[in-house]
């Protein structure tokens, strides 16, 4: 069964697809098995990664539309590296699932079918706390929650730690470990080092040694439908990303031992991937380009009620 995490913090834009992303492709390249799931009705991490799919071919049509599990899950560019992608039809599930019975537990499910598969299970969520996310966190065994180097990043992260609390203590699931990844640090800056210091020192569980630098490349790539390996594989936030795939994995105590072999030449690995990677993305964006002529309306978030957390004290 994989090892399962879920990336976390209901505070938006601090990093949480980003991160997904990239560790997933790096935790691939490292020659593990990943699943990562798109579970945000924004579906930032679908098409950041240029998946092509059908309408019905979504976590959505999985959970609550009979669609078969095989059919939801979508290679990508990267040959250990699969994604089941999200659509704004997510948020309707929000309303469906309301009235079900057990419907803390579809995602759970989901994952408790495909897991055999994979090594990793990376779970990308939105921005609340509402149902949806109580899902994914029941689907993990490991909330690895990004912190952005804000003034106001801590706020919240408090109650974050306690839904995860009553969800462990009250729905009686195994939440293995929660851990924080300081993010959009800028080592130059004095708020930044201070949030993050602040961070080391105040969260309660683990904080990741690695530290992911505000790198313009990160932002960039998405809309390159890469992987930050694939687009700026030099760059501060991709060597970031690989040490806490890295850190993931267990190699980096191990390294600092001498135990460990000589890292993977997975820039080797890359250069003969490049080629295929730039055939998919290109047919990816041919076929985006072909759907834009049918404009979809703008997307808004129509129920995003918070998850009753109340329920469970
Ligand atoms: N380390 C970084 N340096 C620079 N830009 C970054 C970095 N990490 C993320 N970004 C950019 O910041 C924005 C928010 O990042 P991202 O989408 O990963 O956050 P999120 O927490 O998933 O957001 P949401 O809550 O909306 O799902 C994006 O435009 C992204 O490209
Ligand atoms: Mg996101």
């Amino acid at each position: 069964m994989a090892r399962v995490i879920a990336v976390c913090n209901q505070k938006g834009g601090v990093g949480k697809t980003t991160t997904a992303m990239n560790l997933a492709a790096y935790l691939a390249i490292y020659g593990r098995r990943v699943l990562l799931i798109d579970f945000d009705p924004q579906f930032n991490a679908t098409s950041g990664l240029g998946v092509t799919y059908a309408p019905d071919e979504t976590i959505y049509h999985a959970l609550l539309g009979g669609q078969a599990h095989e059919r939801v899950i979508k290679r990508t560019y990267l040959a250990n590296l699969e994604l089941t992608p999200a659509s704004p039809d997510l948020a309707g599930a929000l309303v469906e699932l309301v009235n079900l019975p057990e419907r803390e537990w579809y995602l759970h499910r989901f994952v408790k079918k495909v897991g055999d598969w994979y090594d990793f299970v990376l779970i990308d969520l939105g921005p609340s706390l509402n149902l949806l996310t109580v899902n994914g966190l029941l689907a993990a065994d490991e909330v690895l929650i990004p912190v952005q180097c804000e003034y106001y990043s801590l706020e919240g992260l408090s109650q974050l730690l306690e839904s995860i609390e009553l969800i462990k203590n009250n729905l009686g699931h195994e939440i293995r470990s929660v851990s924080a990844l300081i993010t959009m640090y800028d080592k130059r800056e004095k708020l930044s080092r201070e949030i993050a210091r602040e961070v080391r020192r105040r969260f309660p569980y683990k904080v990741y040694e690695a530290e992911i630098p505000r790198s313009v490349s990160l932002a960039e790539a998405p809309s390159y439908k890469k992987p930050i390996m694939l687009y700026a594989p030099q760059s501060p936030g991709a060597i970031a990303y690989e040490a806490l795939a890295q850190e993931i994995l267990g190699m980096v105590e191990e390294r600092v031992m001498g135990t460990h072999p000589p890292m993977r030449p997975v820039e080797k690995k890359l250069a003969s991937m490049q080629k295929e990677a730039s055939r998919i993305v290109e047919s990816a964006m041919q076929e985006e380009a072909a759907r834009a002529d049918f404009e979809a309306p703008p997307f808004e978030l129509p129920l995003d009620a918070p998850y009753p957390f109340d329920i469970l004290r």
